[in-house]
């Protein structure tokens, strides 16, 4: 997902916009622009690379003196990684940045063809010419913008300048966009942390609302109307988007696991009694991408296993345009660290067109899913900075995990409130055996296959496993259910390929077992992740204390990250921007 910020102030725009670009780095790019701008000129300056390539192009440009700017990080969709194809794209009077995808580009594109001769690839190119056709035919930015407004469709982000006007504009449709306030100067921005560094004081703008700001005002217009806004104050500090004494992101985030685990317990407990209980729908279904789906397939087997409530566990890209049952009184939970993530929204607005209840897992509380769900159970991790979500995840486990014990038990005892205030210690006893992380990371991080297997709720530990090594360490992975490795996939073991087995599951232990021995003797390197130290010992074996099943698989995974963390750090992977993914995908 691309990074959109702007300035308009009495400070040096330049500095304060590449600082806040910096900020948004996380969510993946690869290509970056700036925009200068000031009363008789707009300077555009464009780079592919990191933000320090367009850094050393500034450095080498006599730059003109402005008081105000936009700037962006890309993450093309439509067009090449080029200059041409990076933000800002400028015509004769706009000049605009964009975070989405507009469905309705080539049309658009085909009517102005005649009047326009496009530089880019691009779909942002083509919301700037005809956003330029309106104001010349309007005279009136307002009234440009509605047109525009009407007739684009997609999702769109933008921050908008517009050559004779002292002002930047923004405006948005099913992509994030804040307006920040300072002491007489005023920022746009994807999110508050780009701009954390100078203000914790934002209006969150509206679908199809107009942001306009200038030197001492901001405004926000809908259909021609005013719109009075609420000033919010982001519970944000600047060691949030800091790595601290940490080298990565990814590695401080692992270890706040128990301190966010922790807060978030402490709020789940005093709200227990407004938890929602499962147990009143005929149907669940859980919808997310990625690491949160594979939290959801945890879900799936504790509310089975622990409540006997059937779960269907989808991957938002699918359930979006699948056929899809909604006959009965339907729950759909929608998990997402972001709340921004395209398909799951997606996901959420056909289960509501369609009737259901919608419940969000959500960690950003002012995100999309958040605001359209009718139900929320926010998790409370902080802000998650690496690609790569850790502390998220876990805290999603303990979400689902706590709607299980409401629809099994409806109160919480004191017992379980004991048995769950004991894991955040427990947690830092698991997240501090790094030297046996290291150990295992130093004797796999050059393979070029890994199986996790598992069964159960072990097989889901092991997709989300499986997940971490692909996506930091850029080792082939393969999560099965290790019951079905025999049907097929057994055929790649050979000598030395690593197998990481999961076994915390009481019942099937001697069923994976017996699959460790068949891949053992095909000469596999196994390494044993398991809450059981009587099972045989392997090439490695990491045993985690045993606990209450609901609970079970947040002393597993982080160790699963650990070491897919510390297998990144001997391939000198780009640990915290992984290549080619994006913090949240707010693009199909
Ligand atoms: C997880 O490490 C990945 N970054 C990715 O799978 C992520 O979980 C997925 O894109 C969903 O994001 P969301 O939770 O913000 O919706
Ligand atoms: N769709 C636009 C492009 O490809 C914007 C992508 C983004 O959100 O960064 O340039």
């Amino acid at each position: 997902m691309c990074g959109i910020v702007g300035y308009i102030g009495k400070n040096n725009p330049k500095e304060i916009l590449i600082n806040s670009l910096k900020h948004l780095e996380y969510r993946g790019y690869d290509s970056s622009g700036i925009a200068l701008k000031n009363k008789s000129d707009i300077q555009v300056i464009k780079s592919v690379g990191k933000i320090n390539s367009l850094e050393e192009k500034l450095n080498n440009t006599e730059l003109i003196n402005s008081n105000m700017g936009i700037a962006h990080t890309r993450w093309a969709t439509h067009g090449k990684v080029t200059v041409d194809n990076a933000h800002p794209h400028s015509t004769s009077h706009i000049t605009l940045v964009h975070n989405g995808i507009i469905e309705n580009a080539n049309d658009i594109k085909n009517n102005l063809l005649t009047e326009y001769s496009f530089k880019s690839e691009t779909d942002t190119e083509v919301i700037a010419a005809l956003l330029n056709k309106f104001y010349e035919e309007e005279k009136d930015i307002y009234k440009a913008l509605e047109k525009m407004i009407s007739i684009v469709k997609g999702s769109y982000a933008l921050a908008i300048l517009v050559d004779n006007l002292d002002k930047i504009y923004a405006v948005r449709k099913n992509s994030p966009l804040i307006i920040g306030i300072g002491k007489n100067e005023y920022f746009i921005a994807s999110d508050i942390s780009a701009i954390i560094d100078y203000t914790n004081k934002y209006i969150l703008l509206g679908e199809e609302e107009i942001g306009e700001i200038g030197f001492n005002d901001l405004v926000v217009y809908k259909d021609g109307n005013v719109c009075k806004k609420e000033i919010k104050t982001a519970d944000l500090i600047k060691e949030d988007v800091s790595k601290g004494n940490y080298e990565h992101f990814m590695l401080k985030e692992i270890m706040e696991e128990s301190s966010v685990f922790r807060k978030t317990l402490d709020k789940y407990i005093s709200d227990f009694n407004n938890l929602i209980d499962l147990s009143n729908y005929e149907e669940i279904h859980i919808v997310a991408c990625g690491s949160a789906m594979y939290a959801g397939m945890v879900g799936k087997n504790l509310l089975e296993e622990e409540c006997s409530i059937k779960v269907d566990v989808e991957c938002a890209s699918e359930y979006r345009y699948k056929k899809v049952f909604y006959d009965r009184k339907t729950l759909v939970i929608l998990i997402s660290q972001s709340g921004e993530t395209a398909d799951t929204i997606a996901a959420l607005r056909k289960a509501k067109s369609n009737g259901a209840d919608t419940l969000g897992i959500v960690n950003v509380k002012t995100s999309s899913i958040a605001r359209e769900v009718d139900y929320n159970l926010f998790i409370e991790a902080g802000v998650e900075v690496a690609v790569a979500t850790t502390k998220a995840y876990l805290l999603q486990v303990l979400a689902l995990s706590f709607l299980a014990i409401k629809s099994k038990y409806k109160v919480l005892s004191e017992e379980l409130k004991e048995e769950l205030r004991n894991i955040p210690s427990l947690l830092e006893e698991v997240l501090n055996r790094k030297e046996e992380y290291k150990k295992i990371a130093n004797s796999i991080y050059q393979s070029e296959d890994v199986f996790f297997i598992g069964r159960k709720m072990d097989y889901a530990i092991c997709m989300e496993g499986s997940l971490k090594l692909k996506e930091v360490a850029y080792i082939h992975s393969e999560a099965y259910q290790a019951g079905e490795l025999k049907h097929g996939t057994i055929s790649l073991i050979e000598d030395g390929m690593v197998v990481v087995a999961i076994i915390t599951e009481e019942d099937i232990k001697d069923k994976t077992i017996s699959n460790i021995i068949e891949v053992k003797t095909r000469g596999a390197k196994v390494i044993l992740v398991t809450n059981d130290g009587s099972l045989p010992k392997y090439d490695f074996n990491i045993v985690v204390p045993k606990i209450n099943k609901l609970f079970q698989s947040m002393l597993v995974v982080p160790v699963l990250q650990l070491i897919a963390y510390y297998t990144a750090l001997l391939r000198d992977c780009d640990i915290d921007k992984p290549k080619n993914l994006a913090k949240s995908v707010t693009v199909e």
